[in-house]
């Protein structure tokens, strides 16, 4: 099995390993997000056809959803190169023209957390990718002048959990733009099966989905997850991940029957507890609970959101009765039974 040479700048170096032996290389080896690989899976085979360069592409979605793997799958559909860098590793109009000079014909660069891009490269990389050409200014004062670069026809997968934050002038210059969801229990069991295949951990039946339905929908979180019934296994017991084990490792993490942590449960604690139900405005939050307003944003609320536990409005973050329900509370009658909680909020 061809293995891509994946280096995360922010992952610590074990957690990349391990992540980079379990990134299936193949669309087919790729659970879930049907629609999406069918969508690449046309363009690639248009492009590979016609034997032109790939359109450009952008993959938008919350950590941990399969975004990296993609840009690697895709490289290796094409049978190209991949090169990786991300948004805030280009400081200077340079280090693009570094990059860009660099890639073969038809390669891909593949920028991650392209929204944390500095407006300036922005600007640099719009002919780069419009007509694969780059005009570098040098010198300065007034000897400074213009210098056009033409590139190799690339293609650029754009990666971000952020798309809200990409310039309008950038999205659309991307040929095709893809928004990973987060996947079904289904989905992640299949990968955690073939995640312990992988590292030859024996599985028994139904541990899979022990495992898949506390992961957030997050291949990422699920691999992680495996990772620690697999040596919990081993400590407390032969070594075989049964139903069981999986339960009773998971619950020594306080990861609970809804896949909730600890960060989760605070949000929906500060919430209620200190915020009446909302709305509130997330810096508040943030502040309330010791964690950075970005984080919860990008990491947290999507999750809390697509599973009805808060709501964001106008006016800020609003629990829903379920949140009310998950700590332990009766939710307040005028929210449990208005159907629009945001339309009554203060
Ligand atoms: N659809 C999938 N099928 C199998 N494994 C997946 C899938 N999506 C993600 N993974 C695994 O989850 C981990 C995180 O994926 P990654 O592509 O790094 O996420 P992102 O770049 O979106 O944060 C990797 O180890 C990868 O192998
Ligand atoms: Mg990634």
């Amino acid at each position: 099995m061809p293995e891509p040479d994946v280096k995360s700048p922010h992952a610590d170096p074990l957690d990349a390993t391990f992540e980079v032996s379990l990134r299936p290389p193949l669309f087919e080896e790729f659970a879930g997000q049907d629609k999406t690989v069918e969508r690449l899976k046309v363009m690639v085979d248009a492009a590979k056809t016609r034997g032109d360069t790939l359109q450009h592409i952008l993959l938008s979605g919350p950590p941990g959803l399969g975004k990296t793997t993609l840009a690697y799958i895709i490289g290796n559909a094409m049978g190209a190169e991949v090169r990786t860098t991300s948004g805030p590793m280009i400081e200077k109009a340079g280090d693009l023209a570094g990059l860009l000079t660099n890639i073969e014909r038809g390669g891909v660069l593949f920028i991650d957390e392209i929204h944390r891009l500095q407006p300036a490269i922005e600007e640099y990389l719009y002919p780069a990718m419009e007509d694969f050409k780059l005009d570098i200014v040098i010198d300065q004062g007034p000897s400074a002048r213009t210098v056009r670069l033409n590139l190799a026809p690339f293609t650029l997968v754009g990666a971000t959990t952020r798309s809200g934050m990409i310039s309008d002038p950038l999205r659309s210059r991307f040929g095709m733009n893809c928004r990973l969801d987060y996947y079904s229990a289904e989905h992640l069991a299949s990968i955690v099966s073939r995640s312990a295949g992988l590292l030859g951990t024996d599985m028994k039946p139904g541990a899979d989905l022990e495992i898949a339905r506390r992961a957030r929908g997050t291949p990422r979180i699920a691999n992680n997850l495996l990772r620690w019934v697999r040596d919990y296994a081993l400590v407390r017991a032969d070594g075989s991940i049964t139903p069981h084990i999986a339960a009773e490792a998971l619950t020594m993490l306080d990861i609970d029957a809804d896949g909730f942590d600890e960060m989760d449960k605070r949000i929906l604690e500060a919430l209620i507890g200190l915020f009446d139900g909302g709305p509130v405005g997330v810096g508040s939050l943030a502040v309330a609970i010791g964690e950075e307003a970005g984080t919860i944003e990008e990491v947290h609320e999507p999750y809390l959101i697509m599973q009805g536990y808060i709501k964001r409005t106008a006016q800020g973050r609003v629990a829903m009765p379920k949140a009310y329900r998950k700590i332990g509370l009766e939710a307040p009658a005028a929210t449990s039974t208005a159907p629009q909680p945001d339309l009554f909020g203060k």
